[in-house]
């Protein structure tokens, strides 16, 4: 259809009411893994009679379904859920639009089975305002394990190990990190350096409380060269290429290493990849015990037209938190459940770790995945660093002052 004919019906399209037992959820799970998780809880919904409907906008970490939510909340008609995370819950918490969910769970599930930061993370003034649905471990190091085998090496532990280990897979002809090249994942690349780097302490002053004496720190310098050493293992003709094709070519044995969110785990389980015969899970160098959380979580609009949507809230809150749910999607998604009392016997090994990792590490928010930053600083924060690690000019102290300044201007601090 021509764009000037679908124009017009914009407005009419916006301003439909969703139907009694439809739900209409924003999300970006558009990725294989994504999709089949997503399928679960549709399922799963269908089965208590709850129509979901997709308001899906594809695209690295959920920025442009950010924008064009924003589009439909300022045109009065948001969807009836979202998928927000970390302080985004706060901020339309804040201008009132979102509903509170203390009631719809029974106390038993909240105050026990979840765990504290998640707990924070989905609270605005001593109220519920998101359900929770997984964790999603964002320090991760991936390894071909053929490739590994191949050229015997052992999985790098320090960074010193990591350059060697490149160096080795490069030279054999395979492309040593997988690497998107998205402005997204030069984030996540980032942020897992500046942890190992920084040390759990040291990276909440810098990226929850923006403590410039951190902020434009000696380490923070480092953090920066380490990041910019890695570009030289990248391949180049990657440059915007999303997630899901950088963690493909890890299992196609095109490359030897990469960093990445869990999430890749579910892309790799939905083509019948397997954890420890077909890639390792192992820690980013230098980061035993440092555990950098991405909490996925719903959130519901208050809506002007609908009766029935308590009922389809309520609905939906004890399915995401049912532990058929919690077990299925999860496996699915490649994240452990929000839940602590699920039995996950049956996940594979790097599940077993995250989950054990979990209770036992230093648990940082992930700025990259906007748990520690709204979305809207984080996308400041992924232009500068995301330049600078491209860029053949740019030194790591400029760098350094580019990103304090960039994060006194958006927090106001
Ligand atoms: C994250 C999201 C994950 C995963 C990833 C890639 O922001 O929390 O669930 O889907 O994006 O799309």
């Amino acid at each position: 259809m021509k764009l000037k004919k679908i124009l017009p019906l914009i407005p009419l399209l916006l301003s439909m009411p969703s139907s009694a037992n439809s739900l209409e959820v924003l999300h970006w799970w558009t990725a294989p893994g994504e999709f089949e998780a997503q399928k679960v809880l549709k399922q799963a919904l269908a089965k208590q009679g709850i129509s979901w409907q997709d308001f899906a906008i594809v695209g690295s970490g959920g920025g442009s379904a950010m924008r064009v939510l924003q589009m439909r909340a300022l045109s009065g008609n948001p969807p009836d859920a979202a998928q927000i995370k970390g302080p985004d819950i706060a901020e339309w918490a804040k201008i009132g639009m979102l509903k509170e969910v203390d009631n719809i769970l029974n106390n038993k599930l909240w105050d026990k089975n979840i765990p504290d930061v998640v707990k924070q993370t989905i609270t605005y003034q001593g109220h519920y305002m998101a359900l929770p649905l997984n964790i999603h471990r964002v320090n991760w190091l991936w390894l071909n394990k053929a490739i590994f085998d191949q050229l015997k090496l052992s999985p790098p532990t320090t960074w010193n190990e990591f350059f060697s280990v490149a160096d080795k897979i490069q030279a054999a002809g395979y492309i040593a990190l997988s690497h998107g090249g998205t402005s997204w994942e030069d984030n996540l690349l980032f942020e897992s350096v500046a942890l190992s780097i920084l040390g759990a302490e040291k990276y909440k002053r810098a990226f929850v409380e923006f403590d410039e004496t951190v902020l434009t720190s000696s380490d923070m310098i480092d953090a920066f060269k380490l990041f910019k050493r890695l570009h030289q293992y990248v391949d180049k003709s990657m440059v915007g290429k999303d997630w899901e094709i950088a963690s493909k070519m890890l299992t196609d044995k095109k490359a030897g290493m990469l960093f990445m969110g869990d999430w890749a785990k579910g892309l790799w389980h939905s083509s019948g990849k397997v954890a420890n015969k077909d890639y390792l899970c192992v820690d980013v160098p230098e980061s035993k015990n440092l555990f950098s959380y991405n909490i996925d979580s719903f959130v519901f609009f208050k809506k002007q037209h609908q009766n029935s949507d308590n009922l389809n809230t309520e609905i939906l809150a004890n399915t995401l938190l049912s532990e058929q749910l919690q077990h299925d999607f999860n496996i699915d998604k490649g994240s452990i459940p929000v839940r602590t009392d699920i039995d996950i016997s049956d996940f594979d090994a790097c599940s077993h770790k995250s989950f054990n990792d979990f209770k036992q590490s230093a648990l940082v928010p992930s700025f990259s995945q906007n748990i520690a930053t709204s979305s809207f600083l984080q996308s400041e924060m992924r232009k500068v660093i995301s330049t600078y690690f491209k860029s053949d000019n740019l030194s790591a102290e400029q760098v350094t002052k580019q990103l304090a300044l960039a994060i006194r201007a958006v927090s106001k601090k």
